[in-house]
């Protein structure tokens, strides 16, 4: 019978799944690197989110490892050349966040743009600070969207119906961009120069160097706004907060950290940044799919040699 670690934790949903195709499964979550090197020569498959790093030395040590499946997008948690190198397959679950990323992305505009973090705050110590709460309208303005993916369109989607025009920049939308009439693809230089809110919802660079630098930043308009629900090393932190203390934007909203959890960052008691703590993809909803899909594709692997979904 094959054995299964969750290592994370999880919607128990994957567990019962397993169960089910008769998988050996232990969740056994908050271990270190070095009680996962113990105890994972007895598994054909793990399963992780975000917080188990897979790293070389856990690869080294599993003896026995198939599969490593990532419930959610993002697989820089597992490091994926030593995998190959050691035949291990890694799977992941797209689409399965994305309408969770896509609606927290749109609830971190809403935010920002009319200053609701602020204005909660000051309403709740009966500061009443009417004056000095001045939102901005998304009618008229221009969203710029980074990365084209399934939390991308899901964003264009939702914004639908704002009257907003949406910019894309990506490499992959010429040959599918009849699928999408509600958008025009654009270089990334016009994103920075046109757009009023400007979402990253791409990968980070293989290189780990940040896509937005004070380069760009100096050349977007004072009144525009970054939203950051990617990841933490696309945008330069530092650059960022330099820009919203020189009035280079007018605010930005930030899901992800360049180092989580984060327990120190510049960006942390800047008045114009609204900063959440990589919570976009977490909803009721997601983290089922995202386990139900894990689940299935593991044990489609483990059974039938089943390949859905791989790095
Ligand atoms: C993802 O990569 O799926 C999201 O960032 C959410 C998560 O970390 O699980």
């Amino acid at each position: 019978m094959p054995k299964v670690l969750i290592s994370d934790s999880m919607s128990n949903v994957a567990q019962k799944i397993f169960e089910k195709n008769n998988i050996s499964v232990d969740v056994k979550t908050g271990l270190s690197e070095e009680e996962i090197i113990k105890i994972i020569p007895d598994y054909d498959g793990m399963v992780v989110r975000s917080a188990t790093k897979v790293t070389k030395n856990i690869m080294e040590a599993a003896k026995n490892l198939k599969v490593i499946g990532r419930a959610g997008a993002g697989v820089d948690n597992i490091d994926v050349p030593t995998a190959k190198e050691k035949n291990m397959i890694v799977m992941n679950t797209p689409g399965g966040n994305a309408n969770a990323t896509a609606e927290h992305a749109f609830a971190l505009i809403m935010s920002v743009l009319r200053k609701i973090p602020f204005a909660n705050e000051t309403t709740h110590k009966g500061q009443w600070e009417k004056k000095n709460i001045k939102g901005t309208e998304l009618s008229k303005k221009t969203l710029g969207i980074v990365g084209f993916g399934n939390v991308g369109v899901r964003l264009s989607n939702l914004v639908k119906g704002f009257d907003m025009k949406i910019l894309v920049n990506s490499k992959s939308l010429e040959s599918r961009k009849s699928e999408y009439p509600h958008v025009e693809n654009a270089s990334f230089d016009d994103l920075v120069t046109k757009c009023d809110i400007l979402s990253f919802h791409c990968k980070a660079a293989a290189d780990g160097k940040p896509l937005l630098t004070k380069d760009h930043l100096k050349k977007m308009k004072p009144t525009s706004y970054i939203i950051n629900a990617a990841r933490g090393n696309i945008v330069d932190e530092n650059d960022l907060n330099e820009a919203l203390n020189e009035g280079l934007i007018a605010g930005a909203a930030v899901d992800v950290f360049s180092k989580e959890p984060a327990k120190e960052n510049v960006l942390f008691n800047n008045p114009k940044a609204v900063l959440t703590p990589h919570v976009a993809a977490s909803t009721t909803e997601a983290s089922i799919v995202v386990a139900e899909m894990v689940a299935n594709q593991i044990s489609d692997f483990l059974l039938n040699g089943k390949k859905i979904n791989t790095i």
